[in-house]
């Protein structure tokens, strides 16, 4: 639902709006389809020596280019040197990049347009930069351990809004010209041991909630995978022939190629047989060990791989280059990974980054709407999170440090920040305007902070929590977060300055979900405000919120429970086999806990009422059978039922709404979680102006994966239609009788 795009900023927000550069563009130029491009791909290969196709596979190594990943080029068929480049919320090792809001932040605002928007501006930049692939976006991991380090680089642990953003991000990236890489394939749930564990996962698990993103992938035409670095029941990823050859090739109907994760490969035939397509970096990180070039080349000539084979990954490479027009005009890559420059490519991207800080802010306390603020004589900013660290936001490489406030995790998906606008910067701003007194402490020294806090009208805390990728270890988390805590002590600050004003408002900056029970039902606090990891507008998204220029729309994509425990799922030493159907919201609904917040919640400013609920088509029973397309079974993607209803803004102020469709499968479906998100939108609404959300749902939205049948199977019986604000706020009720 993408309609109803009424204004949403009040008056006073306007002239801050309008100080904003115009409105960026996005690129919109054709993809070509499969078959043209291996039309293409073909005649080229005709002309390839078996030298020039090892050449195409085999990465230069590491360090070997200015890019992550280079292969070499091939003139004869005017192909470049490829450059793959990170990452997934901007450009990696370049300063003048923009550096997006990070994935999960993006889930968090439900809106289709900006998170599109988003990948388009990210593949404009990489294109700029002669970047010819691009490492992201991210499905996995997919946020089965709330702890895990890089869950913060994909969108969110619903299979299903990760699903959506995927392919969405995906369609905008190679619309800009640049191929997307979706990543990592598959199971890589954790960065403890990830280079030799195995995550053991049952069929229909995999199908249900792991692979599903990967299959929206697919079906959004990605250009490559990238196969992750842990085993998947017993075989390592990227030689593993279950998950490359049969899941993404043949059942998926994956026409793009599958590279390496950087030095994922182990054996020089097995990966080649097993359905790996590039290896990357192309040597180990010793620049030593090289399992490809010189050894396929003999593999071929052995005869333990065929020269189809090669053809194959060969044909794939190529296609995937002529599908995005790559082979017409594209620039050369200037920047250098391993030398920081400046490279001002980010043009008016600023505006997405700003309407995401503001629209991914989940509202999650407001007593007796403390919020939004009004012209206070005097607040108290406290917290370092409040400011960027001293040392500067870019101080620790790929951000391996947690100094200031919080705006992206660390590791390789991660950007240089080109500027970032801390809490304070953009409060004191709004201060000036206001003739507001501030007063600071700007370190998470309780005592300190209380001080600052005592005479303050308003009390603004910031605290956060990091995590990131496994080769730093900051603060003595190796990636995964050691817990669910805010870092730093951060409730002993909250509740320190809680003690001493009764107006206190929470800001947190997270990669995933805390537990707020030390402080959440402390009356003084009287509003709580997740600023999720909002890129480089932090500060200007969070004071939109604060002060009203807009309302919180902002949906929590994932669970915040009252308990670490009640997750169920943890980091684990060796193999992990515990995979089932019910992570995160799915599993609370079934076991029966109750969350702090549950997937999905988000407070406005204003009220929604929900009405007029109508159902319209229902599918036939039974598997999904017959032609594929790219994503699998051609009719898995065809829309079976469409469900509307009329949302109303019944409250004061102008506001969006995420209204969101849960499925329960009828009980012929054995063991299926009580619910499951199937669609939603986001609808902006004036005051007392009404709205309809449509939800059109495919065959697959209402399957489950039959082991037994190697299927997905429309159940017999009667469907629950779920219509709410929330997954547990269901406000409209129908049902489908297949
Ligand atoms: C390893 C990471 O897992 C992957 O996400 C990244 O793209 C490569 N390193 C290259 O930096």
């Amino acid at each position: 639902m993408r309609a109803y795009l009424v204004p949403l900023l009040a008056t006073a927000a306007l002239s801050r709006a309008s100080a904003l550069p115009n409105e960026a563009k996005q690129e919109k130029r054709a993809v070509s389809d499969w078959a043209t491009a291996y039309t293409k791909a073909n005649s080229a290969l005709s002309r390839l020596s078996l030298n020039d196709k090892i050449s195409i596979v085999t990465g230069t190594g590491w360090q070997a280019g200015n890019c992550v990943g280079n292969t070499k080029a091939v003139g004869s068929i005017g192909y470049p040197s490829l450059c793959l480049q990170d990452g997934p919320l901007g450009v990696r090792y370049v300063l003048g990049a923009t550096a997006f809001a990070a994935g999960v932040h993006a889930a968090s605002t439900w809106d289709r347009d900006l998170i599109r928007e988003r990948g388009n501006f990210l593949g404009a930049e990489a294109k700029q930069l002669g970047i010819h692939v691009q490492l992201g976006p991210v499905a996995g991991p997919l946020g089965k351990i709330p702890t895990g380090g890089r869950n913060w680089e994909g969108f969110s642990p619903d299979p299903y809004l990760t699903g959506i953003a995927i392919a969405d991000t995906i369609e905008g990236m190679q619309e800009a010209g640049v191929q997307a890489c979706a990543k990592h394939y598959i199971g890589n749930e954790q960065e403890r041991g990830r280079e030799q564990m195995g995550s053991n996962i049952p069929d229909r698990v995999m199908h249900e909630l792991y692979l599903w993103p990967f299959m929206d992938a697919v079906h959004a035409n990605a250009a490559s995978f990238m196969c992750s670095y842990n085993k998947i029941n017993g075989s390592y990823a990227c030689e593993n022939g279950g998950i490359l050859n049969r899941l993404l090739k043949e059942e998926l109907n994956f026409q793009g190629y599958v590279l390496s994760d950087w030095n994922a490969q182990h054996t020089t035939v097995g990966s080649a047989n097993g359905g790996l397509d590039m290896t990357m970096p192309g040597s180990d990180f010793e620049k030593r060990n090289i399992l490809w070039g010189p050894a396929l080349q003999s593999a071929v000539q052995g005869g333990q791989v065929q020269q189809s084979r090669v053809d194959d990954m060969v044909r794939r490479i190529l296609a995937a280059w002529y599908l995005v027009g790559q082979d017409q005009g594209y620039p050369t890559a200037t920047f250098n990974s391993w030398r920081i420059g400046q490279r001002d490519v980010g043009g008016n991207h600023r505006t997405n980054v700003r309407a995401m800080a503001r629209d991914g802010i989940v509202l999650l306390k407001n007593t007796d709407n403390a919020l939004p603020l009004s012209k206070p004589k005097s607040i108290a900013v406290i917290g370092s999170d409040a400011i960027v660290a001293p040392r500067g936001a870019n101080a620790c490489a790929d951000r391996g440090c947690n100094d200031g406030t919080l705006a992206m995790g660390w590791g390789s998906g991660t950007a240089e920040f080109p500027y970032l606008v801390a809490p304070l910067d953009a409060i004191r701003t709004q201060a000036q305007k206001d003739g507001t007194t501030i007063t600071t402490s700007t370190n998470d020294n309780a005592q300190q902070g209380a001080n600052a806090a005592r005479n303050a009208d308003y009390a603004i805390v910031c605290i956060n929590s990091d995590s990131g990728e496994g080769y730093i270890i900051v603060e003595g988390n190796a990636g995964d977060r050691i817990n669910l805590d805010p870092w730093h002590n951060g409730n002993a600050l909250v509740q320190a300055v809680a003690a001493v004003n009764k107006k206190t408002i929470v800001v947190i900056h997270s990669v995933g979900p805390l537990i707020l029970e030390p402080y959440i039902d402390n009356p003084n606090v009287v509003a709580v405000v997740w600023a999720g990891l909002p890129g480089q507008e932090s500060g200007n998204g969070l004071v939109d919120i604060l002060y009203g220029a807009a309302s919180p729309s902002g949906k929590l994509p994932y669970t915040i429970a009252k308990r670490a425990n009640d997750y169920g799922t943890n980091i684990v030493s060796g193999d992990d086999s515990q995979w089932d159907l019910f992570i995160d919201y799915r599993r609370f609904d079934q076991q029966n806990i109750t969350p702090r917040f549950e997937f999905g919640f988000g407070l406005s400013y204003t009220n929604f009422t929900y009405s007029d609920l109508t159902i319209e088509g229902k599918p036939t029973s039974g598997p999904a059978t017959g032609a594929k397309i790219s994503g699998g079974v051609k009719v898995l993607w065809d829309d079976v039922v469409t469900v509307t209803a009329k949302i109303t803004n019944s409250g004061g102020v102008a506001g969006a709404e995420v209204p969101q469709l849960y499925i329960g499968l009828p009980s012929s479906a054995p063991q299926a979680p009580p619910k499951q998100l199937r669609g939603f939108n986001k609808i902006k609404l004036e005051a007392g102006a009404s709205g309809t959300a449509t939800f059109k749902l495919r065959r697959r939205d209402l399957s489950y994966w039959d082991s037994g049948r190697q299927a997905w199977v429309v159940p017999t019986g009667d469907f629950t239609v779920s219509v709410g604000a929330s997954s547990r706020d269901i406000r409209l009720t129908g049902k489908i009788t297949v």
